[in-house]
């Protein structure tokens, strides 16, 4: 076993660590930058039908619901489509609106999940077009879909997902740009610009991965909190929901993701000096605002820990500690971001003794709703 994790403690952390190398593998023969290409062999028959969507619906569970909010911003924001991101489990059991208009994207891991299957199933019934976003080659999923794209990342065996997650959110990005292009929503020139920094992307998550000393420390004077709070915005928020389902999952410590700007409507209530609150607070179209939201943590004495983009200062005067990522594309932020709150989680959990790879109570594959 020793010999499977690759000289690692655990999966998980040879799993955050693989990252750079499974969104290259996740990009690989699907991107062309020069050209300002993105190419999908999986959904190429579909290329009409996107063209007249008019509507996407994302389903998934757990950390692939995370990517599907994450898509929502990307998809939006570059193919101009209106898009809904469901709970598998939720969906399945209402009356849902799907019509043969709608594409219908499920995200999955394992490809197995039992709940969204059902939804799949369900869509399908109704005449929606179904794609699939998963990782294990050949499981379900990829069999009740009409086309799809696999993530690449290779075998997951933590059972917190960490790889998985940054290669379904770099296969969304790859869908964003496709769909755009089918739709001419964007110009030939962003094209090449968003492709040329999507490939940098890999060497820029070996950047983060440089954090891990400093996360170690600051997960040293986090590791007795009973409770943590996340706050991002824009992309960023999603992002923080993911960073607080990770510290449940593996460390068993209370945490909550919200939208910044929403603490003031009942978080805010529980910071004092006893309150982590962990801040995606990059320089981007949210920077200032964060940075108020920031402050108002600050009056209440709670703790505060910021991701900040690399050479950031206004930041560093307000926050405890700062965690710095370099700088990108916005639309890259979550694939960034997301490296040192793994490894947050990751470092507080062993800190606590808990048992990383199996957390007591999940399972790698939900095969029951
Ligand atoms: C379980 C796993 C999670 C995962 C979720 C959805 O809860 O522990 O890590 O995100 O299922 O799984 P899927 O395979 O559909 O992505």
């Amino acid at each position: 076993e020793m010999l499977e994790k690759g000289g690692f403690d655990h999966f998980m952390l040879k799993e955050i660590y693989e990252q750079p190398r499974s969104i290259k593998d996740c990009m690989r023969g699907r991107i062309y930058p020069k050209e300002g290409k993105v190419q999908l062999g999986g959904i190429k028959d579909y290329t009409e039908k996107l063209k007249n969507i008019d509507r996407i619906v994302i389903i998934a569970c757990g950390t692939s619901w995370h990517a599907g909010l994450v898509g929502e911003y990307l998809i939006e924001e570059y193919a101009r489509v209106p898009v809904e991101v469901e709970y598998a489990s939720e969906f399945r059991y209402r009356n849902p609106i799907i019509s043969e208009k709608d594409l219908v994207i499920a995200i999955s891991q394992s490809g197995e999940t039992a709940d969204t299957m059902a939804a799949i199933e369900l869509a399908k019934e109704k005449g929606a077009t179904i794609f699939g976003i998963c990782n294990v080659v050949g499981s379900s999923i990829p069999r009740i879909t009409h086309a799809g794209v696999y993530t690449h990342a290779g075998p997951e065996i933590g059972v917190a997902s960490t790889k998985a997650f940054t290669a379904q959110v770099t296969v969304l990005t790859l869908m964003a740009l496709y769909i755009a292009q089918q739709r001419g929503s964007i110009h030939q020139g962003e094209m090449v610009k968003m492709l040329t920094e999507l490939d940098e992307i890999p060497s820029l998550v070996e950047q983060c991965l440089k954090s891990n000393d400093t996360v170690l420390a600051i997960s040293e004077k986090l590791k007795d909190s009973r409770n943590c709070l996340f706050l991002g915005r824009g992309s960023g928020f999603p992002v923080a929901l993911e960073g607080a389902l990770k510290l449940k999952e593996i460390s068993y410590i209370h945490a909550e993701g919200y939208p910044a700007a929403e603490m003031k409507h009942g978080p805010i209530a529980l910071i004092d000096e006893d309150m982590p609150v962990i801040f995606i607070a990059t320089k981007n179209s949210s920077y200032e605002k964060v940075i108020s939201n920031i402050q108002e943590v600050k009056a209440r004495k709670g703790k505060v820990i910021a991701i900040v983009t690399e050479g950031d200062k206004e930041v560093k005067k307000m926050a405890d500690y700062v965690i710095e990522i370099p700088d990108t594309n916005e639309a890259y932020l979550p694939l960034l971001a997301t490296i040192p709150l793994q490894l947050l989680s990751y470092h507080i959990a062993v800190l606590r003794g808990c048992n990383v790879d199996q957390p007591r109570n999940l399972a790698k594959s939900v095969t029951v709703e």
